[in-house]
């Protein structure tokens, strides 16, 4: 049997007609930029997340880049994230001049360990980027009672967390990318609400930041030619937005099959001792975007899984730390224990709403071929 690591294929067949339909109506109106999709796409999502605005662009490591930009990650300042994460969580801090200060993650989430934000703290700290990874969001309390504090602005990278909530402590229950000054979302064609291209968006609850963000996505034109600041080209593309509106439909059937996809993997490996299970912590509902197992032999179970026609991802195998591009900074090896123990132990299994269970059963029972067949001795 063969199990890719993802595919939009069955997803775009189920509803074939559908796609087709979105597509073909903006092919046939010759209007592919910006236009009534994108409009309708953003109030969706505003609607789903609760988010008082939203703004389509072009992907989210845009959305990151013009974020940080207008919240002032800039030259002088400095922005506390992880080193475990996707680059552009990253690259957006340093890109605008900034610099990012790195902090170790919690072992069990993956997220930031917010407990070690505050000692990163000084007079050009201005911000802190949470990232929400594979399944769970950081410690929102704490971020925001810290930022509170000292008063600093908070950039949610929510890429990967599309409809992940945190609870909170006696607090509403609120989306990921909603709770602090700005969040964003990528819609790559993996992702929860992946389109079938690049895409990404905005959100924010106050409307200046939302101008903002309106106008810097089109050069910084506050009205067509009229330049107010030096802003870039990141527009959602018409025809992506058409994609995502018929996506938004389904995207909590999307992710209670995922939470389905998930509970086969766990009630399948829960006796297998030599890995660990993802764990949810805090009070929050996950979205299984990615399942990451952890494993001592993750390199050998990898190729034998691919030799067994699996496929299977690692997010991420190098910290950010560690990034040659990122030498300037001054890190070295050791510095960050917990993200670079992750990066050797990490394994993403393949998971998507349209997996079927044979599917599953077939990865655990090569996973727990993998272990009897490693730890049983010849001589046995
Ligand atoms: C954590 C994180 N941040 C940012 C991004 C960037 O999003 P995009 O690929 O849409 O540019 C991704 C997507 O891969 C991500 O996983």
């Amino acid at each position: 049997m063969n199990v890719s690591f993802f595919t939009s294929t069955r997803g775009y067949i189920e509803k074939k007609k559908e796609f087709d339909e979105a597509i073909s109506k903006v092919l046939l109106s010759g209007m592919f930029i910006m236009g009534a999709e994108v409009k309708e796409l953003e109030e969706l999502v505003a609607q789903y997340t609760g988010a008082k605005y939203a703004v389509g662009v072009a992907s989210g490591t845009d959305a990151l880049l013009l974020s940080s930009d207008i919240l002032g990650f800039k030259k002088g300042k400095e922005v506390i994230t992880s080193p475990f994460t996707f680059f552009s969580s990253v690259s957006c801090i340093y890109k605008n001049g900034a610099k990012p200060v790195f902090v170790d993650v919690d072992e069990d989430t993956f997220n930031i360990n917010t407990n070690l934000i505050e000692g990163k703290i000084n007079e050009n700290t201005i911000g802190i980027l949470p990232v929400h990874l594979f399944s769970q969001m950081a410690d929102m309390d704490q971020v925001i009672s810290i930022s509170e504090k000292y008063n600093l602005k908070v950039l949610e990278d929510a890429a990967e967390s599309f409809g992940m909530c945190w609870k909170g402590n006696g607090k509403e229950t609120r989306h990921s990318g909603t709770i602090g000054d700005m969040g964003i979302y990528s819609f790559f064609p993996t992702k929860t609400l992946g389109a079938y291209g690049d895409a990404g968006m905005i959100v924010t609850n106050n409307e200046e930041l939302y101008k903002l963000a309106k106008a810097y996505r089109v050069h910084g034109a506050t009205k067509k030619y009229h330049h107010d600041y030096v802003g870039y080209n990141s527009r959602l593309d018409t025809i992506q937005a058409a994609v995502l509106k018929v996506k938004m439909k389904y995207v909590d059937e999307a992710i209670h099959n995922r939470e389905i996809v998930a509970g086969w993997y766990k009630d399948r490996l829960s006796d297998c001792s030599e890995i660990i299970l993802p764990k949810i912590k805090g009070n929050q509902t996950p979205v299984y975007y990615v399942f990451n197992i952890r494993t001592q032999k993750r390199d050998e179970l990898q190729k034998f899984l691919k030799d067994n026609g699996i496929q299977t991802t690692i997010y991420y195998p190098k910290p950010l730390h560690l990034q040659k591009c990122f030498e300037g900074l001054g890190y070295k090896k050791g510095d960050f224990p917990v993200a670079e123990k992750l990066c050797n132990e990490v394994l993403a299994l393949p998971i998507y709403p349209e997996i079927r269970e044979d599917e599953v059963a077939y990865v655990c029972n090569k996973i727990k071929e993998f272990y009897k067949a490693y730890f049983v001795r010849p001589s046995e």
